[in-house]
Parts: C-alpha cells; sequence; structure tokens
C-alpha cells in the first residue's frame, strides 16, 4: 500500500519537487549551528522544504504544516523535528545520568513522556537517542550518550526507541514521535576529545565495541538516522558510503532514511573533499537522503543530475525514504498528528510527569563517598548551603533542553527548603561556576546567563566560610555550568572549573562535615575531593524537578542506587580510561619497582571511580558466582547464580553486575566485558539468589576477519556491584 501511493507520489513531482524533500531547514533558532534558514514560508508554498527543525506549539507547528499541504502544489507534509533529548517541556537528567540509574523501565518511560509531550506540542521528529560510545570526558558530549559501555549503551538504545516510537513502532498513533538515532558514526571517539574531530580506529574495535548501540537502534526499528560530523577512517561519515550503504542498509537492513547534521555536507569542504557541487554528489551517493540546513542538495543536484555525476534514480531514491517517513507517521492522513492546544494543555508537565522526573531523577544519583553516614542528613540544626550552583535553576535542565523552561525547574535550594522547612539554611555562593573571562562571554553568549559575583574571589570565599562556622554542616554545591557540556563544550582541564576548589578546601579547614553535590555533564578529576569531603553525590544535570530529588536523597527519603557508566579519572594524563581495556603484552599487577610494564610513573593505572560504581546508605554483599556447567558445547548455554545480600543499616537497591572475559582467542580481548546486570530492591537484611543466562551468543565477538564467532576454550565469569569489586569463576566452551 505505501509502494503504491508513494509510486504514484513520485509520478506526479518535478525534479525540483523531488530535490525540494530533501531539504531540512531551520527556522527561529540558531543555537545548533552557525546558519539560519532564509525565506521558509516561501520554500514550503514552492515545494522546496521536506522538513522543518526548531518549530514546537501547536499553533506555529499547524502555521507551518498549514503552509506544506494547503500551499504547496502536491500538499505534501513536513516532517517537524526538534531536539528533544533529556525530555521535551518535562525535563529529565541528562542522558549520562539517566544511563547512570541503569534502569531501562525509567529510561523508557522518560522517551515515552517525551514522545507524549512533543507530539503534543506539535513535533513528530525527535534527534534522539544520541548513543555514540565515549571515552573521553574531555569531550563535552559525553553527557548525551550512555557512556563507555557498548553492552549497556545497546540496551538503552533498544528502550529509547521503544519510548519514542512505541512497541509496536506504530508511528501513526498521535503520541508517538519518530526517533532518529545518532550521530552515525563514531562521533564519540574524536581525537583528544576534542568536538568534531577526527576519528580513525580499527574496523575491529569498530565492530566489538563502538557500533553495537547503533546496531541496537536501528534492530528496535528506528526510522532514522543521522550521520555524524567527524572523519571516519578517512572519509567523513556524511560522505562515507560504507557507514551509510554498506554497513547501515546491507549488513543491518536499515530501511529508514539518513539526515545530516546540521550543514554537514557543506563541512565536507573543509574536510578537503571538493566545492559544493562535487560534495553534493558525495553526499547523495554515500546513501545520505536529507541535508540539514545547508542547502546543498538544493542548490546542487540539478547540477549535479545534468551533468550526471548523480542519477534521477539516486534522486528518487533518497525521496522515497522520505516520503516513506511521512506515510509511516500517517502525515498524509492527519498531517497535524493530532496536535490541538487543548491536547498540550492537558498533557505538558502535568503533575503525574513531575512526579515521574523527580524519580528518574533521585535513581540517577551516584553516591560516590560518604564517610561515617554523613548522608543522610538530619533535618534539623544549621545547614550552610554554599556554591555557584546552590540556587541555580538555569543550570538544573542542562544543555540541550531547549523547550524547556528553566524558570520551572527547581533548585537545589528550593528543594531543600521545601523538603525540611525546620532547617535554617544559610546561603553563600562562595565563588563563581567559571572565572575564565572567555569562558564566561561563550557561556553567556550560548544561553547561559551565568550568575557572575564580580567581588573579589577572596571575598566570596569568606562569606561562605563564614556561613560554614555557623552552620552543623556543609552542603557545596558544585560543578559545572550547563553550558560547560554538550555540543561544543569539549574542556582540556575536567577539574572543578574557577576558583571552586579553593572553596572547598578552605570549608574544610572549618572542620564541619563538608558534602558536595556535585552538578556536572562529564567525569571530572576530583583527587582532592575524594580525600577530602566527607560524602560526595553525582547529581548530574538532574531536569525539571532536580532540587527536590537532591532533596529526597541528602534528606534520606530515597537511599541512591545509581552507578556509574563512565570512568572517572584520576588525572587527564590517564584519558582515554576506560574498564573493558585490553591486558597488554606487560600488564602491571602493582608490584613495586616493577619497571619494564604497562604503567605511569606518578600515578596509578586505575581510575579514580571505576565503570559500575555506586554506594548506597545500606551495604550489599555478592557472592562469588556458581555456575549450571563447568563446560558447555558450540549449542550450550549455563545459568550463573550469585546471592546479593543487604547487611547495611536500610533498605537499597543494587546493580548486580555480570562481565566475561574470554581469556584465549584468536584476537586479543578485553579484560572484562559487561553481558547483564539485575538491579533489585532488597530489604534491611534481606538476601536474593540472582541467576543470569548465558548463551554462546553472548561470548561471540567479531573477529580479525569481522565474522561473529565464539572461540572455544576457557571464559571467566565476574559478578559483583561495580567493575572493580568482582568474584569470580570460570568454565570451557569446547568444540
Ligand atoms: O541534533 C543536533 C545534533 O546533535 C547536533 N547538531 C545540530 C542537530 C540539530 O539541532
Amino acid at each position: 500500500k505505501m509502494t503504491a501511493f508513494i509510486d504514484n507520489l513520485l509520478g506526479k513531482m518535478t525534479p525540483e519537487e523531488k530535490i525540494g524533500q530533501l531539504n531540512l531547514v531551520s527556522v527561529g533558532f540558531d543555537v545548533t549551528g552557525p546558519v539560519v534558514s532564509k525565506d521558509v514560508d516561501a520554500n514550503i508554498r514552492k515545494g522546496r522544504v521536506g522538513a522543518v527543525l526548531n518549530t514546537y506549539t501547536p499553533v506555529a507547528a499547524r502555521k507551518l504544516q498549514a503552509l506544506a499541504v494547503k500551499e504547496s502544489r502536491l500538499h505534501i507534509p513536513l516532517l517537524l523535528g526538534y531536539d528533544v533529548i533529556h525530555g521535551h517541556r518535562t525535563i529529565f537528567p541528562v542522558p549520562l545520568g539517566l544511563a547512570a540509574s541503569w534502569d531501562l523501565p525509567a529510561m523508557e518511560k522518560t522517551a515515552r513522556i517525551a514522545a507524549d509531550e512533543a507530539s503534543a506540542d506539535g513535533v513528530n521528529w525527535v534527534y534522539s537517542p544520541m548513543v555514540d560510545i565515549a571515552r573521553d570526558p574531555r569531550w563535552g558530549r559525553i553527557m548525551e550518550g550512555s557512556g563507555e559501555d557498548p553492552y549497556l549503551g545497546s540496551q538503552i538504545a533498544r528502550a529509547m526507541v521503544r519510548g519514542y516510537q512505541g512497541p509496536d513502532n506504530d508511528l501513526t498513533r498521535p503520541n508517538r514521535v519518530m526517533a532518529c538515532l545518532k550521530h552515525f558514526a563514531l562521533y564519540g571517539a574524536a581525537e583528544a576529545g576534542r568536538d568534531y574531530n577526527t576519528t580513525d580506529m580499527s574496523l575491529q574495535r569498530m565492530y566489538n565495541e563502538y557500533l553495537p548501540p547503533y546496531k541496537a537502534a536501528v534492530e528496535a526499528g528506528v526510522g532514522s538516522v543521522m550521520s555524524s560530523f567527524n572523519d571516519v577512517n578517512g572519509i567523513p561519515a556524511t560522505a562515507n558510503k560504507f557507514l551509510m550503504t554498506d554497513l547501515l542498509r546491507t549488513q543491518w537492513g536499515f530501511r529508514g532514511f539518513v539526515a545530516t547534521d546540521y550543514t554537514a555536507i557543506n563541512e565536507l569542504e573543509a574536510h578537503g573533499l571538493g566545492d559544493d557541487k562535487k560534495v553534493s554528489e558525495l553526499a547523495l551517493k554515500a546513501g545520505i537522503d536529507q541535508d540539514m540546513v545547508g542547502e546543498i542538495f538544493l542548490n546542487n543536484l540539478a547540477k549535479n543530475l545534468a551533468d550526471g555525476t548523480v542519477a534521477q534514480a539516486d534522486i528518487d531514491l533518497a525521496c522515497r525514504r522520505v516520503l516513506e517517513a511521512k506515510y509511516r507517521l500517517g502525515l498524509f492522513t492527519d498531517p497535524y498528528h493530532g496536535v490541538s492546544e487543548k491536547r498540550a494543555k492537558a498533557t505538558l508537565m502535568k503533575p503525574a510527569y513531575l512526579a515521574d522526573a523527580r524519580d528518574v531523577a533521585r535513581r540517577s544519583f551516584v553516591l560516590l563517598k560518604n564517610d561515617k553516614q554523613t548522608l543522610p542528613l538530619k533535618k534539623t540544626g544549621t545547614i550552610a548551603l554554599v556554591g555557584p550552583l546552590a540556587n541555580r535553576q538555569r543550570d538544573m535542565i542542562g544543555s540541550w533542553s531547549g523547550a524547556g523552561d528553566w524558570k520551572q525547574a527547581v533548585s537545589v535550594e528550593q528543594g531543600l527548603r521545601a523538603a525540611a522547612p525546620g532547617v535554617k539554611i544559610v546561603m553563600a555562593q562562595g565563588a563563581n561556576v567559571a572565572d575564565d573571562p572567555q569562558m564566561i562571554d561563550r557561556l553567556n553568549a550560548h544561553g547561559g546567563e551565568l550568575n557572575i559575583d564580580t567581588r573579589a574571589p577572596e571575598s566570596l570565599i569568606a562569606e561562605a566560610v563564614a556561613a560554614a562556622q555557623s552552620a552543623d554542616v556543609v552542603v557545596a554545591v558544585v560543578g559545572e555550568s550547563q553550558g560547560m557540556t554538550g555540543e561544543a563544550a569539549s574542556r582540556a582541564d575536567i577539574g572543578l572549573p574557577g576558583r571552586q576548589l579553593d572553596l572547598l578546601k578552605a570549608l574544610k579547614a572549618t572542620g564541619k562535615p563538608l558534602v558536595v553535590v556535585l552538578m556536572n555533564g562529564r567525569p571530572l578529576t576530583l583527587p582532592w575531593e575524594d580525600q577530602n569531603a566527607d560524602a560526595i553525590l553525582e547529581t548530574w544535570f538532574s531536569g525539571t524537578q532536580g532540587g527536590h530529588a537532591v532533596a529526597d536523597v541528602l534528606f534520606g527519603a530515597y537511599n541512591p542506587s545509581g552507578k556509574l557508566t563512565a570512568t572517572f579519572p584520576r588525572a587527564v594524563g590517564q584519558i582515554p580510561i576506560y574498564y573493558n581495556h585490553k591486558s597488554t603484552g606487560r600488564p602491571y599487577a602493582g608490584v613495586k619497582l616493577d619497571k619494564y610494564k604497562s604503567r605511569y610513573l606518578d600515578i596509578p593505572n586505575d581510575p579514580l571511580y571505576p565503570f559500575g560504581y555506586g554506594l548506597s546508605y545500606t551495604t550489599f554483599s555478592v557472592s562469588r558466582p556458581t555456575l549450571s556447567a563447568a563446560s558447555i558445547g558450540m549449542a550450550g548455554a549455563l545459568d550463573v547464580t550469585a546471592t546479593v545480600q543487604n547487611t547495611g543499616p536500610a533498605d537499597g537497591e543494587e546493580v548486580v553486575q555480570l562481565y566475561l572475559r574470554d581469556v584465549v582467542g584468536t584476537s586479543t580481548r578485553p579484560v572484562q566485558e559487561l553481558k547483564n546486570f539485575q538491579k533489585v530492591l532488597l530489604k534491611k537484611g534481606e538476601s536474593r539468589t540472582l541467576t543470569f543466562h548465558l548463551t554462546v551468543e553472548d561470548l561471540k565477538f567479531y573477529n580479525n576477519d569481522l565474522k561473529f564467532v565464539a572461540e572455544p576454550g576457557e571464559f571467566q565469569v565476574m559478578v559483583g556491584s561495580n567493575s572493580r569489586d568482582v568474584q569470580m569463576a570460570s568454565f570451557m566452551l569446547t568444540q
């Protein structure tokens, strides 16, 4: 039915109208790139636009859609895209925070709520999920993904696609949106963590460590894909036929359409691939279907057609894929996708969604340290609430929260005051979040609205020290401003910016218990903080209800359960650092004076906080795993069981993690790889035996010939509370 409908439509279209469908224009904002489209309305009327990005609200969306379906010759509806990344109006924690919840149903729910809100607000296409594996916290966009692990990243990719598109992928339903998988591919491997930088890696690493989450989203039925900006092994992704066609479509069977990132075809010129006409040809032939904002296709494909560098069939194919997306969304039947002001009013930021935002936020927090049960805090006495982020609503919702209204966000101060009206709270800013004038200007220019106190740094610190001296406990809310992570926000030094560390040192000197509440979108280097704070709670940028969620955890209404999904290094010099690394031929086993080993002279190899790490207000023990078989054959499977016990003073949740090591193979293999996990709630004293089912599929990897194989030999199974604290058993895979 769809094919016949589109055949018929294509039959009526002029070559110009077909090229028009390959054109994605931006209205209104310039936050995502340097160019904003011109003459949008006129071009829509002329059939020169296939999709629009950055329009929302029922009125604006209906107005644009009406131009297309009432005033263009063939009445073809528009795709209306928007960066709905971690919520639409109700903002959830940034994706790196969401991932730290290890709670797949909760993450799926955030995508479902985002779909409900965005679709009610006129959006039918969202630029999420972002599944780029990242092992370099200097890269500002590590905040937008799930961290460093391909297995967890794949689970999250599936959950997010299901949330946006529904379990049946029926996009005609009014509360569904089409998801856009990004950024294909390897954007997270930018050299030196500098945004847009080159990536170059072996195919084996690519297949085993970076591609799985993209593949998982394709298998889940994601409707569209966004090409990435970066160079991949010598061919920028946007001109890369291997990625866009051979891998995505031929090997993985993707049937949706591919749009570029913002002006990515134009940027092929700076990459050095040729002029406008040449890059137009290269992108289309690589398998790109829609050009985001750059108007390269719009202005060049007719010339390419005329000189034979592209064929009409190439344009028809891309146009067909864009039209199919519109068909799948049901836009030819209802171009407005059920949008109405009434629906928007009943949906956007409704109380149930705010309650979900609060719950998922507190589930995303990671307790990094808690000496002498400093946390939870009592609801009595005086708290010195200091730090540049303590009363910040703007930063709460994080970067990529375009339709979120930060004025409706709950700050930490507001959350604490609401939760504990009987507690006296003494405030002091103590430091600015940044002191480099260039960084301040840049952040302010891009919507950061920083609250810079221009008094001398020493007097800010002195004020905070005075507040601390008058209090029973100090809660210092420090970290990054929201604009320090996200696109074009790489940092070379990932310690606390500005004078915030000096502030913490002065607070420590008061002798008062020091609770550090971190707000940031990347792993930070925190050696002093780890040694000196009494408690450290990582809260990321936690969204609309963040302040309430922080209060829930600080006062013990919720027992923290998050675990890191990206390694926290001791120092920038360790980067890239990730748990699933290889052994080397000279692994360092921690023996002093062992010179010719793979190690640093000045710091340990291991990270400050490893992948999978996070504490609770209770304690857990996880037993050594037992295996249902000592060996299995090539069609076999086995069960791994381990008992987890809540051994501490409170009810709580633990994420029990299972890692594998393929001890001997034809290729070198990582020292451990996450293969499964379970998040369980245990009452005080309760224990539970967990079973993990392993099949030969779990043992497979891409060998040097890129064949997905399991190789006979020993496998070690490690189970524990994080990637470092595990116990081991082993079995044999036999021929
Ligand atoms: O979706 C984004 C992408 O992640 C970065 N460049 C701009 C796009 C659209 O805003």
